[in-house]
């Protein structure tokens, strides 16, 4: 799996075990997934461009930089919302695009219902926020949707993904570099990823109760 990279920070570990916890509560598993999302951004962002510029420190001045890429969040409604936080929280600049999406509970196919996007985004990096890549579905029509509106330069960020769903957004945008904090075993026979932490959007939102 080429264009995966799996994020193996402890402090990741960690907040993903409670995260995976069926104990924990809505108003933890928001907190935490935002905070692992910080975490993350530093992770998918490793590679942006700067500019030297000069501080005034109290002292003297010295050398500092920039960045210099413009960023895109694009969040996949609703799981994605709870990584947004987390990443304008490391990246103030960034603007935030949403995507409308949700899985026929029959076909396991998306169904969009939803767009809203900044300009430029074929001058920008758009990093795409869904915590569960499951049988890629979303992810790989959302990552269409965001090419027929420009974009070029695409990253998915995820915080469970299934070996099925790397597969199917691989081949369908090789291009593509998918991010997770762990790649699960397998999806069970109603798509949910095995062992997983259930459904996020009713995690974060807590409509399951
Ligand atoms: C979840 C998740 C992804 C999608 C992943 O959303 O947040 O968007 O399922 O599944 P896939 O890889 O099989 O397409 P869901 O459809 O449950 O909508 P929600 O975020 O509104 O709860
Ligand atoms: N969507 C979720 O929220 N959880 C899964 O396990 C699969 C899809």
């Amino acid at each position: 799996m080429k264009n995966l990279i799996v994020l193996s920070h402890p402090l990741v570990k960690r907040d993903l075990t409670i995260l995976r916890d069926r104990e924990t509560k809505s108003h933890s598993f928001r907190a935490i997934l935002r905070r692992t999302a910080s975490i993350m951004a530093y992770d998918v962002t490793q590679d942006l461009n700067l500019k030297q510029v000069t501080v005034q420190t109290p002292l003297e001045k010295t050398k500092g930089h920039i960045v210099t890429d413009s960023i895109i969040l694009v969040p996949i409604l609703r799981a994605g919302l709870g990584l947004v936080g987390g990443f304008v929280e490391v990246l103030p600049n960034a603007r935030v695009g949403h995507i409308g999406m949700y899985r026929d509970e029959e076909t396991l196919t998306p169904v969009d219902y939803y767009l809203k996007l900044p300009k430029n985004l074929s001058k920008s990096l758009v990093l795409i926020l869904d915590p569960m890549l499951a049988t890629g579905g979303s992810a790989a029509a959302a990552v269409t949707v965001l090419k027929e509106k420009g974009a070029r330069r695409i990253r998915f960020v995820s915080l469970v993904a299934a070996p099925e769903g790397v597969r199917v957004l691989s081949k369908a945008h090789p291009d593509v570099i998918i991010y997770t904090c762990a790649l699960d075993r397998k999806l069970n026979e109603k798509g949910y990823i095995l062992p997983g932490l259930g459904d996020a959007g009713d995690r974060i939102f807590g409509t399951a109760e």
